[in-house]
C-alpha cells in the first residue's frame, strides 16, 4: 500500500518526503485555505517539492462540469504531476468523462466517495482514483473502513483498475485496516503519520539501551 500526504503544507510535505515513505500528496481547499499565500504559486511549490513523478491532487471549485473542465485545464499547466480532483456528483461525473477520456487524459481523483456505487460511476466516467471518506462515515456512525473493502472486493471482482485513496484517516488504526482491506492508497495527515512512526515500547527499548550502553567500556571504534 502506498501512502500519500494529506497537506497543503510545504514544510510537512518537504519533512515527510525526507523519511522516504511518501508516494503522493492530497489537498483540498480546506487544507489550502491554511496556508499563507496564493493558490497558483503554492501549487507550484508543493509540486517542485514532490517531483514529476509523483502525484499531487488539486481540487477544482466550480459546481459546473464547464467550469470544472475550464478550471481543471488551467490547473494542470501548473505542473506535470498534478491530479486533478473533482467531487462526486453528476456535474463532477460530467467532468470526470470529458477530462479523462478526451485527447487531454487528465488524471482525475474523484472525492467525497461514502458509497460503493458512488465509486463504480467515478470508475466508469474515467477516474484514476477514488477517495472514500472513512473518518467522515465513522463520524456519523457508519462503517469506513468497511466501505473501503467493499470497494476493494468490486473493483477486485470486475478488473477495475482505479485505484483505491483512502481519505479521512484520523488514526494510525484506520491507516493499519485500509492496509489489511487491501486499499491502494492511504493518505494521511502528518500528525497521524507521525503516530506511525512511534510505539512506547519502541522508545523505551531505545531508553534501556542508551542506558546500558552508558555503563559499557567503549574501545576506539566509538
Ligand atoms: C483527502 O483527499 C481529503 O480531502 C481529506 O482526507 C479529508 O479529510 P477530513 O475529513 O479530515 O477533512
Amino acid at each position: 500500500m502506498q501512502i500519500y500526504l494529506d497537506s497543503a503544507n510545504p514544510v510537512e510535505i518537504e519533512e515527510a518526503l525526507s523519511w522516504g515513505v511518501i508516494s503522493g500528496v492530497t489537498t483540498n481547499p480546506s487544507l489550502m485555505a491554511k496556508e499563507t499565500g496564493s493558490f497558483a504559486p503554492l501549487v507550484k511549490r508543493i509540486c517542485r517539492i514532490l517531483g514529476e513523478n509523483k502525484p499531487v491532487s488539486v481540487e477544482v471549485l466550480s459546481t459546473a462540469a464547464e467550469g470544472m473542465v475550464k478550471e481543471a485545464r488551467s490547473i494542470t499547466l501548473l505542473a506535470a504531476n498534478i491530479v486533478i480532483k473533482i467531487p462526486m456528483g453528476v456535474e463532477g461525473l460530467k467532468a470526470v468523462c470529458q477530462l479523462s477520456q478526451g485527447v487531454e487524459r487528465v488524471k482525475c481523483n474523484v472525492t467525497l466517495i461514502f458509497s460503493v456505487n458512488q465509486a463504480i460511476l467515478a470508475a466508469r466516467a474515467g477516474a484514476a482514483y477514488v477517495s472514500p471518506f472513512i473518518g467522515r462515515l465513522d463520524d456519523i456512525g457508519w462503517d469506513g473502513i468497511g466501505l473501503v473493502r467493499e470497494m476493494v472486493d468490486v473493483f477486485k471482482k470486475h478488473n477495475t483498475d482505479t485505484a483505491i485513496i483512502a481519505a479521512s484517516i484520523r488514526h494510525p488504526r484506520h491507516t493499519h485496516e485500509v492496509a489489511m482491506a487491501g486499499g491502494h492508497i492511504a493518505t494521511v495527515p502528518f500528525s497521524v503519520l507521525k503516530q506511525m512512526v512511534s510505539h512506547p515500547l519502541t522508545d523505551l527499548g531505545v531508553e534501556r539501551f542508551l542506558h546500558d550502553w552508558a555503563k559499557t567500556r567503549r574501545d576506539e571504534v566509538f
